[in-house]
């Protein structure tokens, strides 16, 4: 397969893959972006797709992959359940299309190693989404870390206390064969991305799982240890068993002692930092007065997510023109999902587990 080569000023075809509740904010992200249109979707369920192609007057809709594949777009989009996206990510490297799959890129590494390994092999670029490293606030914590504002991290905590209906729980969601996992892998995985983002290669990780107030078979609740390749340290707390949606945290302490936190309250509004630096001073975002109603329903959370999947969507479209890889690759994300399942692996033996060790394990 030959790398496709493009210049600026083409416009990309794009193709979205599973026409549920996400692939709203892909299908408004390439809307807002001049460079791609959306010329085609598909889903198993025919229907959806015909009502999505009408709804956003896109010319196909298909019910595989396998046709919007060869009906010549240029990216793809990957919205479907998490053990799917691995089918979908292969036949799009065979197609020679780039690929943008949503997180988390699989539910086992030698899926995603055999994903990465495509790609690169056909050429094609493999980004996935972590829309959450997009906030202005993100960047600014991880710029406070590069100015010396910081410095090197030392300590990290990633918490996620939300709220889901049982409801939640329904379709391929709350199995380990159609979900791949529960909190971890679907929720805390984007704070796990950025602490792992800001904090560096992780080492170890020594974790606990637990299910406690769902009827599902993967976890509610979760805590972990992470060590790093730098010496630093973190903790994770994650769960969906709490009553009301308390929000998400990302804290990290730097080596000058200074500490900045990230934190999304409510649930899917934009994070916002707050900087205790050297010398005692505190600089801290304004809570949006506009969001405090903390049980907002998921598709006005997915909503609320729309301007940071278009900037990560902006990001790979520009990646393909100049060439270079995507701010979020398939390496990035297996990192992610690596200490996810080392929490599982370490839950179940009770030990902990060296990152470096675990694909070999789970052959
Ligand atoms: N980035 C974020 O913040 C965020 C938020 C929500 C969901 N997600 C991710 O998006 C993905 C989809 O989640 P969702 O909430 O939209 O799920 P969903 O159940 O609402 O939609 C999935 C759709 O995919 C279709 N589908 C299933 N298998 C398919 C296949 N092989 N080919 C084509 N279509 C197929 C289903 O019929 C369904 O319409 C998951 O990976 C999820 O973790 C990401």
């Amino acid at each position: 397969m030959t790398t496709p080569t493009y210049r600026a000023g083409r416009t990309y075809r794009v193709g979205i893959v599973g026409c549920g509740a996400i692939s709203r904010n892909h299908l408004e992200a390439f809307t807002a972006i001049p460079e791609a249109r959306v010329v085609a979707v598909c889903d198993v369920d025919a229907a959806r797709a015909q009502e999505t192609a009408e709804r956003w007057g896109i010319e196909h809709a298909y019910d595989s992959a396998a046709e919007l594949l060869s009906s010549g777009v240029d990216i793809v989009s990957v919205c479907t359940p998490h053990p799917t996206h691995e089918q979908v990510v292969l036949a799009a490297a065979a197609a020679g299309v780039h690929v943008l799959c949503e997180k988390p890129i699989a539910v086992d590494l030698a899926s995603a190693e055999r994903m990465t390994a495509a790609c690169d092999e056909a050429g094609v670029r493999l980004g996935v989404l972590f829309q959450r490293r997009f906030w202005p606030a993100a960047q600014r914590l991880r710029a406070a870390i590069e100015d010396g504002t910081l410095g090197r991290p030392i300590l990290g905590h990633a918490s996620v206390l939300l709220h889901r209906d049982p409801g939640y729980y329904s379709a391929w969601r709350g199995t380990w064969a159609s979900d791949g996992g529960g909190v971890l892998m679907s929720q805390a995985i984007h704070h796990i991305d950025l602490l792992q983002w800001l904090m560096g290669e992780a080492v170890e990780v020594h974790g606990h799982i637990g299910t406690f107030r769902h009827s599902i078979e993967v976890e509610d609740t979760a805590a972990a240890v992470i060590r790093f390749a730098s010496g630093a340290m973190a903790t994770i707390s994650a769960t969906t068993a709490a009553s009301t949606n308390l929000g998400e945290t990302v804290r990290i302490t730097g080596e000058t002692g200074a500490t900045a936190e990230l934190t999304e309250f409510p649930e899917g509004t934009d994070g916002r930092i707050t900087l205790w630096a050297a010398g005692g001073s505190i600089d801290s975002e304004p809570v949006h007065p506009e969001g405090l109603e903390p049980n907002v329903d998921l598709s006005a959370i997915n909503g609320q997510l729309i301007p940071h999947h278009t900037s990560q969507v902006r990001d790979f479209v520009a990646a393909l023109t100049e060439g270079r890889e995507p701010a979020i690759t398939g390496r990035d994300a297996t990192a992610a999902l690596r200490i996810v399942l080392a929490v599982y692996e370490s839950s179940r033996t009770g030990q902990p587990v060296r990152l470096e060790g675990l694909l070999a394990n789970q052959k």
